[in-house]
């Protein structure tokens, strides 16, 4: 590292408290630091700035204009956000495309939230325990919604039904939200954006979400999605081989253990070889881990509260 124009100590010092930020995770204000180090026009430079740069500067890890196969093919869940703000003809082209996600019956059963407010950031932040939610520029939430059909339905003197309460009309409310929320995400990949969709949104307290949201009955939020600024570029994660995920014609009748173990083999020499941080978990036993956490969570009740679920069909 070579510092030209300052004070060498102050620069240091600086540097390593900028790092031990980074190292543990990214609260830091980035502004904060630049305004610092602006203010004592320290130039760092050389050999550090490639791996810096790498790291922190949004438009060298920001590839603005991919193709589709690197939007979909490099796509990585990012949850480092810089605290930049996304580009507002980004944002409007991510809500055009939600707006033309394909819905069930064309009847469009989804609503989203586009929080920015730092404080509702920061309470939905401390009740997932979902660090990007803090740091990120745009948090999008995404819900089942019938409330929007039943007000036109009541205004218009027809009876819409029990469908919401229905598995089927729950399903159909759950897969609008979902598809929307990958429009929103294959649009801000495109752009180069950082998202990761946050499920805990869901799961952890549906009644608090929805009082902090103020949603209405029959609005249901079903996964969230965090919009910012790349401020880190994980590895891509190793997938199942095609033949465990595409069946042809029908659903193969051979034994594919062996595939499966092949491939709980490379999640465990990923997570071991991974840069950032390490672990030992592989696929099945951390996965059935978090399927456990769920049985914990009690969903039907929550979505019957939220005027879902109640019939028998
Ligand atoms: C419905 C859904 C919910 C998710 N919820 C969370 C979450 O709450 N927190 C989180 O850090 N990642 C969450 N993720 C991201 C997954 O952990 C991530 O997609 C997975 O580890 C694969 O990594 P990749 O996206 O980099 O390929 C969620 C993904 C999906 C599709």
């Amino acid at each position: 590292m070579r510092l030209r124009n300052l004070d060498a100590k102050y620069a240091i010092f600086f540097y390593i408290i900028k790092e031990l930020a980074i190292f543990f995770e990214d609260d830091f204000d980035d502004r904060l630091h630049l305004n610092l180090l602006g203010t004592m026009r320290v130039i760092i430079c050389d050999d550090h700035e490639g791996r810096r740069a790498n790291k922190h500067n949004p438009n060298t890890i920001r590839n603005m204009s991919k193709t589709v196969e690197q939007t979909l093919l490099e796509r990585r869940s990012i949850r480092r956000n810089t605290r930049d703000a996304i580009a507002r003809e980004d944002l409007d082209f991510i809500f055009e495309a939600i707006r033309n996600t394909p819905t069930s019956y064309n009847g469009e059963q989804f609503s989203v939230i586009d929080i920015d407010d730092p404080g509702l950031k920061e309470e939905l932040y401390r009740l997932t325990n979902q660090k990007q939610i803090k740091t990120c520029n745009r948090f999008l939430v995404f819900c089942a919604d019938f409330h929007k059909i039943e007000a036109a339905a009541k205004a218009k003197g027809i009876d819409a039904g029990v469908f919401p309460h229905t598995a089927d009309g729950y399903t159909v409310g759950v897969i609008d939200a979902s598809l929307a929320l990958m429009s929103a995400l294959v649009a801000a990949e495109s752009r180069g954006l950082a998202t990761c969709p946050v499920g805990y949104i869901r799961t952890v307290d549906p009644d608090r979400v929805a009082e902090l949201l103020h949603l209405p009955q029959r609005v249901a939020a079903i996964c969230g999605l965090t919009l910012g600024i790349p401020a880190e570029m994980p590895d891509l994660k190793p997938k199942q081989p095609l033949p465990l995920l595409v069946h042809h014609n029908a659903y193969r009748s051979d034994d594919m253990t062996q595939e499966l173990l092949d491939f709980d083999r490379t999640v465990v020499e990923y997570n071991r070889s991974r840069s950032g941080s390490k672990t030992d978990n592989d696929w099945v036993s951390h996965i059935t881990g978090y399927y456990r956490e769920g049985e914990s969570y009690h969903l039907l009740q929550a979505m019957r509260r939220r005027g879902y679920l109640t019939e028998e069909s």
